[in-house]
């Protein structure tokens, strides 16, 4: 049998931290970009952001002749169609992940989950404790941080040592750096973030208005998007290359 695909997760008990646009993000890089194919499944009801996002570009897609070409050379270049999406509420995520993975034609190697940004949605908590690897961004906000920290330290001291937990690593990332900011603040964050042991990741993403946009109906360089890689220039710019390439090391180093 196929090796089961890797399982992980962009998440957070924080809204508006990143969570549905660094899934897409990582999804489009590590299947356009960097060989890997990626199943994304949208389990954040009832935004289904991810969903809604595809169902917009599809349409866009449709209409605008430069992206069309940008598709054609994607598929002449990598071999690959989009990116498949699944919805599914948190409780049968799982098995329709399963069931997608038992039909399909070629094997997956990873599985990313867009997961609603609270754990008090029934089903939230045992999926987490099914994938093999979270990634939670971090924002230099004192709420975001305390949080953060709570839910990676709950994570990493009551899941990964439990036998019936799939979990194995969970890992923090800087995002949204505002180089308006003190340094001295994310050093002393870090230190926290030491002091539990807690795993950073060493990719910092910087604060861009570039994140929110995605295919534009006139046409555009790409930035976010299900259907494309972010363009090189951005993904230099804002470490979205290495930090995919981090992920993929830490998950199939660590495996
Ligand atoms: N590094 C960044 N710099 C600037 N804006 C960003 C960055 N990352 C994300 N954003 C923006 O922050 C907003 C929230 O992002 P996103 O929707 O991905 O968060 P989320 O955690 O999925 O939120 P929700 O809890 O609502 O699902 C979006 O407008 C997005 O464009
Ligand atoms: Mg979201």
């Amino acid at each position: 049998m196929d090796k089961k695909p890797y399982y992980i997760s962009v998440c957070s008990q924080k809204g508006g931290v990143g969570k549905s646009t660094f899934t897409v993000l990582l999804a489009s890089l590590l299947h356009y970009r960097l060989g890997r194919r990626v199943l994304v499944v949208d389990c954040d009801f009832p935004q289904w952001s991810i969903e809604e996002q595809r169902r917009r570009e599809l349409e866009i897609l449709d209409r605008v002749d430069g992206y069309k070409l940008m598709m054609i050379r994607q598929f002449k270049a990598t071999g690959r169609k989009i990116w498949p999406l699944l919805a599914a509420g948190p409780t049968t995520a799982l098995k329709n992940v399963e069931e997608f993975l038992a039909a399909a034609a070629e094997p997956y190697d990873y599985v990313l989950f867009d997961l609603p940004g609270t754990t008090a949605i029934p089903g939230v908590l045992p999926l987490i404790a099914q994938l093999d690897r979270v990634f939670i961004p971090l924002k230099a906000d004192k709420i975001v941080m305390e949080s953060s920290i709570t839910f990676a330290r709950t994570l990493t001291e009551s899941f990964i040592p439990n036998k019936y937990a799939r979990i194995r690593g969970v890992h923090l990332f800087w995002s949204m750096i505002d180089a308006r900011e003190r340094t001295s603040l994310y050093a002393e964050y870090e230190q926290a973030l030491m002091r539990f042991r807690l795993p950073l990741l060493h990719s910092r993403i910087p604060q861009r208005a570039r994140f929110g946009r995605e295919l534009l109906p006139g046409g555009g360089p790409v930035s976010r998007s299900t259907l494309f890689a972010p363009e090189r220039a951005f993904a230099a710019e804002c470490s979205l290359e290495v930090l995919a390439r981090e992920v993929c090391t830490i998950t199939e180093e660590q495996a």
